[in-house]
């Protein structure tokens, strides 16, 4: 049951308009996979080398859920600058563990899961808890904004998937994408899209070579990112090379290292 649909189990006066109206992450999730043709998504991601872009895809009730948290999140912002690659600011699982049960009920959806199952043919699950980067909200706020091409490397003993959504969009950075930058053979594709409210883009993080553009002046962008793996097994050392790297190019060594 997810956290939101407990509630009293008595209450016998009409409940407010307001209320009928909060739909549960999970019901939500559901509607939205009823409403695709899973085979023809799944088609697409095996096709464009295991990526795939859903626009405009979850329903405005539903971000409308998740911008309040980013706005509840916003002062927990830890803001990063590596010279030629990122700079930029992020908000870690351990803090939206603590403070945003909508983005936690997205992220553990069985009706999310089943879907990812289903498009990429993996027996995905969330990554383990000690897992900062599991998942995170990551803002786009002051000029230059951005993050350098990079393919998401796991350092898990198997596969890592990665959800994109996006949630807030007034900017005129791109999602810049090549799905078959490790297929020498293949003609080379890219895909350059404004990831819009509710736009959803599902890929394996080691085929899939991307980068956010720099941000303009005046401008904002906030995504969320859900990472699933085959395998929540690591290597101690990696392990440590992860966080380290989450510590100064993320979250922060206190976030990082302190734990919830
Ligand atoms: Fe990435």
């Amino acid at each position: 049951m997810s956290e939101e649909s407990r509630g009293p189990q008595c209450n016998i006066r009409p409940m407010p308009d307001t209320a009928v109206a909060a739909t549960p992450v999970e019901e939500e999730i559901a509607r939205a996979v009823r409403a695709l043709d899973v085979a023809a998504v799944r088609e697409t991601y095996r096709r464009q080398n295991e990526f795939v872009v859903l626009e405009r895809w979850l329903p405005p009730s539903l971000i409308g859920r998740l911008v309040t948290e980013v706005e509840r999140a916003r002062p927990r912002v830890h803001r990063s600058y590596i010279p030629r690659h990122k700079k930029g600011g992020s908000v870690g699982y351990y803090t939206l563990y603590a403070q945003a049960p909508a983005i936690l009920s997205l992220y553990r959806s069985p009706a999310l899961l089943d879907f990812v199952r289903a498009v990429t043919g993996a027996p995905v699950q969330p990554c383990p808890d000690s897992d900062p980067h599991s998942c995170a909200l990551y803002f786009y706020t002051e000029p230059g904004d951005h993050i350098g091409f990079h393919f998401d490397t796991s350092y898990y003993r198997d596969r890592r998937y990665t959800i994109l959504v996006g949630l807030i969009e007034r900017s005129s950075s791109r999602l810049v994408a090549q799905p078959f930058k490790k297929l020498p053979g293949r003609e080379p594709m890219e895909v350059r899209l404004a990831t819009e409210p509710g736009t959803f883009v599902l890929f394996n993080g080691d085929n899939l070579w991307h980068a956010i553009t720099p941000l303009g002046e005046g401008e904002e962008r906030v995504s969320l990112t859900l990472e699933y793996v085959t395998d929540p097994g690591m290597a101690p050392l990696k392990r440590l090379f992860s966080n380290l790297k989450d510590s100064f190019a993320y979250f922060g060594l206190r976030s990082v290292f302190a734990r919830r």
